[in-house]
Parts: structure tokens; C-alpha cells; sequence
């Protein structure tokens, strides 16, 4: 999978229209500037598109499934066609079922839920907590991180290979890297659990939202991602892929919607039959709203184009990327090299600052919204910090001394609504902090840096 040669710079599409684009914020320096929304990774702005979508089925909103009203078919209609539009993003096989969950972190406990009793999973340290944690019940083998993609499947292929061939087996990636934007080698990871007769999901919580994600290109079994990440802020998210391990397991919920009939035994107690459709796993009343608005966003994205999108983003990358390059006192964390294809999503330090100090400079100062901490990947901050990321430093003093290590980091993320000013404002910025030093003061308030006054 290659972003970079995606698409060239004469497909560059202008930004797609998202909501909080002409929002201005206040300056502790004085006046007002747009917020740039620099922390899509976390969340990203709702697409207008989405939006004007959700406002225009509002009024028609009713109760799903068995209600026998105009607006319960309706709603009944759109949410299962959004299932069908999101199976088509995905590119999903026939047989394949489609979850609608809370957000990834649901998605992947739900499989967690599901799997055979004896299944072994095997999950890279890097991984997001979502990924990292849900499995702690299974037999869990946890894999060191990788300093390549290559080194990346050799350390997969030999795990599998001393794993009991017998049992079954999952191993859950990340797509792109929450912390360092990278791309992981999807495809051979894939083929190479195959090859060892084990399943693997996709956690694609940052893929998804910056390039095309296929179950049946990638050849994996189930896809997660979240709503929120994906221009559909609703409270929805996703679990795709084959329908065996779902069906077979108990409800991930036990309620109404994912049970067919419910009787009382001569024993006094309950039999239930449950759904073998993917409802078996969505009990209690759907949020057919947040489905529909992830439908929205699929459809948006893919009218938009991936390859202008990619183009785009890949365009504003490489800003980022090159106006970083001129400031030696910043370091980009990165697992896999400078030439490693990535989205929009960097990761850095700066020598001589505390992390949360910089990033508070950058809202209070400049209006730009980033994210700075350990962006729930601790392990892999770990690493790639050579630090031990327990520890938080005073924002009044830097946190790191020069040439000494830093403690916790910053993220800037961006995407398809992103204009090209913020990422040259985020730049401007970063420049001028490090030479000038921040122009107001800061204090430390429940772990976070905040303006002193
Ligand atoms: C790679 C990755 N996986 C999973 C998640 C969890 O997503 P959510 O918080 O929407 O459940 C995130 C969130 O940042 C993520 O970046």
C-alpha cells in the first residue's frame, strides 16, 4: 500500500467543506484568529456534508426494526441501507456482516468478545491501546516493536510459526499509526497469518479516514474504525468482516434487538434465540443517526476521490514535514524512516520544551489546536522516546533539559477539511516559539499547561 505514489500534486482538490471552519477563537496576546483543527487523529470536524445530511433526515427520524409507522420504515430503510454503504466502502465480501458499534475501542472488545475460547491473539506493542488491550482474557502473545515494515512480518511469521497450528489464531494491526502516521504492511501481514492459518483484523481507525481501506484488497478478516475519526461525529463506529465468529458467540449485549424469541422454560428460567445477523451484537435500540451520518461520510469521501484526497493530504505532509526539517531543535518520531509512507499525522518533540507547555503556546498564542501526551500507544511513545512516559514535567520549566530526553510528545493531524493555511500557520508557529520562546506565561493546572492568567 503506497500513498505517496497515490496520486500527483495535479489532482490537488480543494478542502472539503467541514463544519467550525470559520470559527474564531481568542488570543491571550490579544485579538482573534480561525481555529485551525490540528487534532484529527483525536476527532475530526464534521463534514457539512454530513451534517446537512443528518439535519435533513432529522425530522424524519423514528423508531427502527418493529416499529409499523411511515417513519420507523424509513428509519429501518436507512439504517440497513447504511450498513450496505458502509460494506460497499469497505469493500466487504458477500458474506460478511456489518456491526454498528459505539467507536473502534467498542468494535474490537466486541471481537475480543466473540473469539473461540482458545484463540490465540498476537498484537505488536505499538498498537493503540483499543488494539493493545482488549485481548487480556485470551491467550495474548504481545510482539516487539518493529523497526521496519519487513522486520515487521518476519517478527509475525516467526510467532506464528512457534504457535500451536492447531487452535485458532488472531492478530490485530493498526493501519496507520496513531503516534507516527505510518503505514503498516497490511496486505503481508495478512497473507502471512494466513499462511499460519490465523485471522487478522484491521484496526483502521486512522486509516480509514485518509485512504481507501479494502477487506477484500487487504485480504483481512473484520475492520474497525470509528465514526468521530471519519467527518461523522454521531457516537457510531464500525466492526466489518466475516460473520462465523459472530454468529457462533453469545450476544455481545443481552437485550432486546438481538434476540428472535424469548420463552419461559419448564424450569422456571429464560430460553433465548438469538439473531445470527450482525443485530446479534447490537441489543437495545440502535443510534440509527450516528449509522446514517458514517454512511453520509462514506459516501462523501468517496464522491470526493481518494486519489485528489490522498494527493491533498500528502501535499500538506510534506509542508509539515519540510518546514519541521528546518528546525533542528525538532525531532518527528518515527518507527520506520523518514521514507516511510505516512497520513497526516506526525508526532515530535521539541529539545528543551515540555511537550504540554508547547502545545499550550500553540492554542493560546496562535489559535492552533494540537494534542501533546502519550496519545494512548505508551509503549510505543516509550520507545520512541527512550523515556519512561510515567513521568510528567512541570510546564514551568521544561520537562527535558537540552540534549536530555522528552517525557511525552505532540501531535499534529489534519486531513480532507484541512486548508493549507493552517498547516503553514502550525509551521510559523513552531518556528517562531522555538526562536522567541513562548510570549506569555504558563502555569500547571491538573497536569495540564493553561495560560497564567
Ligand atoms: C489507531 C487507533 N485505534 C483505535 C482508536 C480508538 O478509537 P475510539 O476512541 O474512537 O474508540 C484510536 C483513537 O485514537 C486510534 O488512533
Amino acid at each position: 500500500m503506497s500513498v505517496s505514489s497515490a496520486a500527483s500534486d495535479q489532482t490537488v482538490c480543494t478542502p472539503l467543506p467541514v463544519l467550525g471552519r470559520d470559527v474564531t477563537v481568542p488570543l491571550v496576546t490579544g485579538g482573534e484568529v480561525t481555529y485551525a483543527a490540528l487534532d484529527y487523529a483525536a476527532s475530526a470536524p464534521a463534514l457539512q456534508r454530513v451534517w446537512d445530511d443528518v439535519a435533513a433526515y432529522a425530522p424524519y427520524y423514528g423508531s427502527v426494526h418493529r416499529g409499523a409507522g411511515y417513519l420507523s420504515q424509513l428509519s429501518t430503510d436507512l439504517f440497513e441501507n447504511a450498513r450496505n454503504t458502509v460494506a460497499e466502502f469497505l469493500g466487504c465480501r458477500p458474506a460478511d456482516q456489518v456491526v454498528f458499534t459505539r467507536s473502534t475501542t467498542d468494535s474490537l472488545n466486541l471481537l475480543a468478545r466473540v473469539i473461540p475460547a482458545d484463540c490465540q491473539v498476537f498484537v505488536f506493542e505499538t498498537e493503540h491501546h483499543a488494539s493493545l488491550l482488549p485481548w487480556q482474557d485470551a491467550r495474548v502473545t504481545y510482539l516487539d516493536a518493529p523497526s521496519t515494515p519487513q522486520q515487521a512480518v518476519r517478527t509475525l511469521e516467526r510467532a506464528l510459526a512457534d504457535r500451536d497450528p492447531h487452535g485458532p489464531a488472531l492478530v490485530c494491526v493498526t493501519g496507520a499509526s496513531n503516534v507516527t502516521g505510518e503505514l503498516w504492511p497490511v496486505r503481508e501481514l495478512a497473507a502471512a497469518a494466513h499462511a499460519h492459518g490465523a485471522r487478522i483484523v484491521l484496526d483502521a481507525a486512522q486509516l480509514a479516514p485518509h485512504h481507501p481501506v479494502s477487506v477484500t484488497d487487504l485480504d483481512v478478516d473484520w475492520i474497525a474504525f470509528s465514526g468521530h475519526k471519519l467527518y461523522a461525529p454521531f457516537g457510531s463506529g464500525v466492526l466489518a468482516g466475516r460473520a462465523d465468529w459472530l454468529q457462533a458467540a453469545e450476544p455481545y449485549l443481552a437485550g432486546g434487538g438481538a434476540s428472535r424469541k424469548v420463552t419461559r422454560r419448564e424450569d422456571g428460567g429464560v430460553a433465548v434465540e438469538w439473531h445470527e445477523t450482525a443485530a446479534r451484537h447490537e441489543a437495545g435500540s440502535p443510534n440509527v443517526i450516528g449509522a446514517y451520518a458514517i454512511a453520509s461520510a462514506c459516501k462523501a469521501l468517496t464522491e470526493a476521490g481518494w486519489d485528489s484526497l490522498v494527493a491533498r493530504e500528502q501535499h500538506l505532509v510534506r509542508t509539515v514535514r519540510e518546514g519541521l526539517a528546518e528546525v533542528p531543535e525538532v525531532r518527528i518520531l518515527s518507527l520506520f524512516g523518514d521514507d516511510a509512507p505516512r497520513v497526516g499525522v506526525l508526532s515530535f518533540v521539541v529539545e528543551g520544551w515540555n511537550s504540554s507547555h508547547f502545545a499550550a503556546a500553540l492554542s493560546a498564542e496562535y489559535g492552533i489546536g494540537v494534542r501533546d501526551g502519550l496519545f494512548c500507544a505508551h509503549p510505543l511513545v516509550r520507545t520512541l522516546l527512550g523515556s519512561d512516559p510515567q513521568s510528567q514535567g512541570e510546564c514551568g520549566a521544561p520537562e527535558a533539559a537540552p540534549g536530555e530526553k522528552s517525557l511525552n510528545a505532540i501531535r499534529v493531524s489534519f486531513g480532507a477539511g484541512t486548508p493549507d493555511e493552517h498547516v503553514e500557520r502550525f509551521v510559523a508557529a513552531v518556528r517562531e516559539l522555538v526562536r522567541d520562546g513562548a510570549k506569555w506565561r504558563y502555569r500547571t493546572e491538573e497536569g495540564r499547561c493553561v495560560p497564567a492568567v
